[in-house]
């Protein structure tokens, strides 16, 4: 039997439960920002294989719960994962970001694609899940995450990051079938590999729309949203006699917030162009929602931190459901003793 939780804030607060102080965690908070995270990655040798090794995996999950008081910690892993586990051949190159080899292009590209089985191709990563709950031993739950099927979709068919997404768009708009085809099939490795997540024992799941906020809000829906949707219908709900809860996160999503609440998740993370209040105001306590200091924040000195810290927790106001968290992943470049002043600012001001 695992080890009971020591602390449950944060599935309490995605329950819209009432908890004695805000949960935090932190987006991105095992990475480059944490000496001890370059170490262990130099000892890998590269990114992937720090990310497919659970030994690894598992050490620099822990390394930032064991620097600041944090309430969940997330799986070390990636999105690209399964594009990967498909036969993409990703790689990261220093400075450029992810890259496939065999980026998916034509409809031959799209019908031959493998749903990959989370017990072979990913079994490194259920591996990890076990091994991180067991080094965990209770302290905190554990997230799994997954990419969204439009977010993985703009990474295989342009097969690098993009800033003008002009091939998956072009895709979209010129083979719109041939599209939801490659979104279907890849919605249904998501939902395999999270509930393969929650079998090894995740806590808690969460789908990084990355880029979802390039759409407009017609493609939004048909071409993201949908997705997303049927996942969260496919998704196990609870394990060990506890929910699972599934958040959200569609990065400039601001717009959509009341449409991906009507999907049945339990949390939605809001980004830092979206006020709390008005993301309440949208959702109407129909789900928790997490976020959203703007990362650059961190740049500043501790006593601006803790006044923006402030000012989020004011704009989510009173009541339960709230999870704070950065609008989107830590920087690099981070002082990491600014993130303990966030940290510990957020406990300071939200105690009740
Ligand atoms: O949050 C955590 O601590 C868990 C680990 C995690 C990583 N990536 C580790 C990582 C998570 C949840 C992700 C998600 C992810 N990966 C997303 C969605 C969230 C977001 O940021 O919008 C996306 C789009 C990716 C794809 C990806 N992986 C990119 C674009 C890059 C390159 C980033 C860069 O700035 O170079 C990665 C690599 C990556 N994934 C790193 C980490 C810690 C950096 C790799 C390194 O150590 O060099």
């Amino acid at each position: 039997m695992p080890a009971p939780l020591k602390n449950d804030l944060y599935l309490r607060a995605l329950g819209r439960e009432n908890t004695e102080r805000t949960p935090v965690w932190v987006m991105r908070q095992a990475g480059r920002y944490l000496p001890e995270y370059l170490e262990t990655r130099k000892r890998a040798g590269d990114f992937m294989t720090l990310c497919s090794t659970p030994e690894l995996a598992c050490e620099v999950t822990l390394q930032p719960l064991d620097r600041f008081n944090l309430d969940a910690a997330i799986l070390f892993s990636d999105i690209l994962t399964i594009p990967d586990a498909m036969g993409l051949g990703l790689r990261f190159e220093a400075g450029e970001g992810p890259i496939f080899d065999k980026p998916v292009r034509t409809r031959a590209d799209i019908e031959s694609l493998p749903v990959p089985d989370p017990a072979d191709e990913l079994r490194y990563v259920t591996d990890a899940v076990s091994l991180i709950r067991r080094e965990l031993d209770g302290r905190v739950p554990l997230i799994g995450f997954s990419g969204s099927p439009w977010t993985l979709a703009v990474y295989m068919v342009e097969g690098r990051g993009t800033k003008d997404f002009s091939k998956v768009k072009g895709l979209m708009f010129s083979e719109p079938a041939l599209m939801h085809q490659l979104l279907e099939r890849t919605a249904d490795s998501v939902t395999a590999y999270l509930n393969a997540q929650v079998e090894a024992g995740a806590q808690s799941l969460m789908i990084f729309d990355t880029w979802g906020g390039v759409l407009s809000p017609a493609m939004y829906r048909e071409y993201s949203l949908a997705y997303m949707q049927r996942i969260v219908d496919g998704l196990k709900r609870e394990a060990e006699g506890r929910r699972v809860p599934v958040v959200l996160f569609t990065k400039n999503g601001g717009a959509w917030l009341d449409a991906m609440a009507d999907t049945g998740c339990d949390g939605l993370g809001v980004d830092w162009t979206t006020d709390l209040a008005v993301a309440r105001q949208l959702t109407e306590d129909r789900v928790a929602l997490q976020g959203n200091l703007d990362p650059s924040t961190l740049y500043a000195t501790p006593e601006r931190i803790r006044e923006e810290v402030k000012r989020v927790l004011e704009s989510y106001g009173h009541g339960p459901g709230h999870v704070f968290n950065l609008g989107h992943g830590i920087h690099q470049h981070v002082n990491p003793d600014h993130l303990g002043v966030m940290v510990d600012a957020v406990s300071e001001f939200s105690a009740r």
